[in-house]
């Protein structure tokens, strides 16, 4: 049975968000600070992390309460042996539409990339900040180049993994140099490129104000240069706003979430690898759902409680930002996914 539930501000449940993992190979500044995420960083064992079956169980569940569109995150995901059988099991559910991978690409190998195609993934989002391989080399800080990345990108494109999009966090004083390279790198390309204003996700990347550089500028940046005209939306609700280039080179996106929040349009859920459930990326903690995983819990007690947790919902953490909720413990990226 299928019912739409709606939130306390009636924004219904459309995104199913599911982090896969909290382990990542890069240690970029703004989300695994390599002083924070070290050696002995406490990293969730196998037993603490969902199984594919728990994902799978968890999600048909969603399903049946509005979930159409699935992302699969981490960390890293692609650090999850069993990504392809994920990515199958998880299109093969009924009423599940949409299916993406968010990756930083590292280990894209052609061989995976035509696994995950296989297995009914249809499209894929990698990370890249910057085309200067000193800046991108700092900004991941494990030292990875560029191009390394950029081939990733080309195996996706080849592997048919259409759209391709490429996200780039834009933190002032580090990368916002690259914007016009970036922009330039990937006009023309097939590959849809989205600038992020970077965010106050978690408490360990020491986010100020002043690091974001606005949408505003960004659109300024490629404007100058390369005319944009916008695009409607694909779907209400979508974080990034569309501009195509007036000169048919393809669209790019800009996700405003500092300076024009969309909390409005939010219907996402996330799922952490260890089974917690977070109505907001902002949140301070989760609704722990692992052990009732099991313990033998039926799959209406859990209808039950997720359709609870979502009318309950009241998140707009984006549109309340202040320097009061900065102050705020909140879950970290790695963990939530993003
Ligand atoms: P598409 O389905 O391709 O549009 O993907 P997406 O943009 O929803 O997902 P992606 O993983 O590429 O995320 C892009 C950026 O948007 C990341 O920085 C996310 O953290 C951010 N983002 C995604 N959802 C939300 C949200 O609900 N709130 C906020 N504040 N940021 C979000
Ligand atoms: N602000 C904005 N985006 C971020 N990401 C990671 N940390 C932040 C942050 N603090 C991006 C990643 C990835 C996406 C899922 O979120 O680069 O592309
Ligand atoms: Fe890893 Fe992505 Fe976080 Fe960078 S932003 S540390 S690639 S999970
Ligand atoms: Fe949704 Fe929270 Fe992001 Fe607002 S801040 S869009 S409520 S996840």
């Amino acid at each position: 049975h299928q019912t739409n539930v709606r939130d306390a501000l009636t924004r219904p449940l459309k995104d199913l968000r599911i982090s896969l993992t909290d382990r990542c190979n890069f240690r970029c500044k703004y989300c695994m600070p390599k002083e924070i995420f070290g050696k002995d960083y406490p990293f969730l064992s196998d037993e603490e992390t969902l199984t594919i079956d728990e994902i799978v169980r968890v999600t048909t569940i969603l399903s049946e309460l509005g979930v159409h569109k699935v992302r699969l995150t981490g960390g890293e995901p692609i650090l999850r042996r069993d990504l392809p059988d994920i990515v199958r099991a998880v299109s093969d559910i009924p009423g599940i539409d949409d299916i993406a991978v968010t990756t930083n690409g590292s280990m894209l190998t052609e061989r995976r990339a035509i696994a995950l195609k296989e297995a009914g993934l249809r499209r894929i989002t990698v990370s890249l900040d910057a085309l200067d391989d000193t800046i991108f080399k700092a900004m991941n800080d494990v030292g990875f180049p560029v191009a390394r990345v950029l081939t990733a990108i080309d195996t996706a494109l080849s592997a048919g993994l259409a759209p391709v999009k490429v996200n780039m966090v834009v933190r002032k004083g580090m990368n916002e140099s690259q914007v016009l390279p970036m922009a330039e790198r990937f006009r023309d390309s097939g590959v849809i490129l989205r600038f992020i204003e970077y965010m106050d996700v978690g408490n360990s990347n020491g986010w100020q104000m002043n690091d974001v550089v606005p949408a505003a500028d960004i659109y300024r940046m490629i404007d100058d240069k390369y005319s944009l005209i916008p695009v409607e939306p694909n779907t209400p609700g979508d974080v990034a706003e569309r501009f195509a280039y007036a000169d048919g080179a393809g669209e790019i996106g800009i996700i405003h979430s500092v300076t024009n929040p969309f909390c409005r349009g939010c219907s996402r859920l996330r799922l952490t690898a260890s089974g917690e459930l977070f109505t907001c990326l902002f949140g301070t903690h989760g609704t722990p759902i692992r052990h009732l995983l099991r313990n033998g819990t039926t799959d209406e007690a859990l209808r039950a409680l997720f359709a609870g947790l979502w009318r309950g919902r009241r998140d707009r953490y984006s549109e309340e930002r202040s320097s009061e909720t900065i102050q705020r413990p909140r879950v970290e990226m790695s963990r939530i996914g993003g």
